[in-house]
């Protein structure tokens, strides 16, 4: 059961067919423009979009709002520093300021960034910087049906490679995002960091880690690589901590906090440059533009996230809805991580092809039968990145699971519509984009059913 009891609700909107039908034209069929009182079950990220405990929500009082030297800030080093095993913590109000402050320092222009696989933002601050962000993902990654438990991992053959020729000088860091959100929410296992974290050592050039999701990879490299069994979470987390040079991570998930992240460094001289940005741009290094009472709701999640009973919870949520996809015939990215389900559209619907979106079709079906909110990971949201070196293999709707918010009983409704859709598939149209800005469509383009 789920290790924790409801103390604060709120009412889930309901909406007719009729109503969701006009939302949909409203809106250009992007999710992104309904207003959230018209989702039922929101399913479009797991960011910041977490239940509170009662501990964390006690520190709206407790929170010292001090400029400088507050106890929250205390609070927020002592943790992390405990967590990350790295002198040097910096509070930031989400990860992708803890990306900008970093790659300001680390990437100029000329230079690579290699990873497992660059979330959007760390892709667009490599770049911003003049920098080049390029994934290698491990080959396993592209069989969507393998059971192999760690497609998260690097492909260390081509990363030695790079490192060790004519492009090492090149390269100024090595980000492994983990779990890989953008690579299906995979883990990346223990022995792969440590591999990566020997080849970066001997190279001499930093490892990062991109932890917005540090816990949920700890528990799944614990159940799944015998040689972490009957560790708890929080040990395996701070091993692979210890393997890097650094992180930037997003609280908004695995920090269970509405908002916030942290940027954690080995070496003073960077954190001397990262800290003067940092203040010049943000906030003073002792809140991070965040309010004292963040801090502490911050601090207080990173401990809350590794407790073996949540995390197991949490799994299992997981494992329920994609056992009910996988009962209703729909295909998936296998095994299913801990944040997200990640449905193949591109095969549930092949009468649509990539140019018409099926992950799109899918999501506007989706919130049509049930008003379930999700989001598309294929040729809409990815597809316009052109040079910016990202490839669309598959027509991916990832279903994102929000911390400790909705229960079993929610999950077996979006079953339900999943169930529906699947059985008349054959009756989902095509989409075609009628307005769309240079770049980052998924945001702002309208688009219209073909049929119409
Ligand atoms: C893997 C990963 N890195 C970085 C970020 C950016 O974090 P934030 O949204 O807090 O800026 C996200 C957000 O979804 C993410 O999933």
């Amino acid at each position: 059961v789920e290790p924790y009891r409801i103390k604060v609700v709120e009412p889930l909107p309901v909406t007719s067919w009729n109503q969701r039908l006009a939302a949909l034209d409203r809106v250009g069929y992007n999710l992104m423009g309904l207003a959230s009182d018209e989702v039922t079950i929101d399913l479009l990220t797991d960011s910041g979009t977490g239940a509170l405990s009662a501990q964390q929500l006690s520190h709206a009082i407790t929170g010292d709002e001090s400029y400088a030297g507050s106890r929250s800030y205390r609070h927020f080093v002592d943790v992390a520093v405990d967590l990350t095993s790295y002198p040097f913590v910096f509070p930031v109000p989400q990860g992708r300021v803890a990306e900008r402050v970093l790659f300001s320092a680390l990437v100029s222009p000329g230079r690579i960034t290699l990873s497992n696989a660059h979330f959007e933002t760390t892709r667009a601050n490599v770049w911003l910087n003049g920098g080049q962000a390029i994934d290698l993902p491990c080959p396993e990654l592209a069989d969507l049906a393998s059971s192999f438990p760690f497609k998260g991992d690097i492909d260390t053959a081509r990363l030695k490679e790079i490192l060790f020729g004519s492009e090492g000088d090149r390269v100024a860091a090595v980000i492994m995002t983990i779990t890989n959100n953008t690579g299906g929410g995979q883990p990346v296992a223990m022995s792969n960091l440590r591999t990566t974290a020997e080849l970066c050592n001997e190279r001499g050039v930093p490892l990062i880690l991109d932890a917005a999701r540090f816990a949920e990879n700890a528990w799944l490299v614990g159940q799944n690589d015998a040689q972490h069994w009957g560790r708890t979470p929080r040990e395996i987390a701070q091993e692979a901590f210890t393997l890097a040079d650094g992180c930037v991570l997003s609280a908004k998930k695995d920090g269970l906090a509405h908002i916030g992240g942290l940027l954690g460094l080995r070496d003073p001289a960077l954190a001397r440059r990262c800290e003067l940005i940092l203040i010049a741009t943000t906030g003073y290094s002792n809140y991070g533009g965040l309010a004292g009472r963040d801090l502490d709701m911050v601090a207080r999640g990173l401990v809350e996230v590794t407790d073996p009973r949540y995390l197991r919870s949490r799994a299992e949520d997981a494992a329920y809805l994609a056992d009910l996809v996988r009962a209703a015939g729909v295909r998936m990215v296998e095994p299913p991580g801990l944040h997200a389900l990640y449905l193949d559209a591109g095969a549930l619907l092949p009468h649509i092809p990539p140019s018409q979106f099926p992950g799109q079709a899918l999501a506007c079906e989706l919130y049509l039968e049930a008003g379930i909110r999700s989001t598309e990971v294929g040729s809409f949201n990815l597809g316009d990145e052109g040079d910016h070196g990202h490839v669309v293999s598959h027509e991916l709707l990832r279903l994102a699971i929000p911390r400790r918010v909705y229960t079993r009983a929610h999950l077996a409704y979006v079953g339900r519509a999943i169930a529906r859709i699947a059985d008349r598939a054959d009756q989902v149209t095509g989409l075609r984009i009628v307005e769309q800005p240079p770049m980052l469509r998924g945001f702002t383009a309208r688009l219209q059913r073909v049929a119409d």
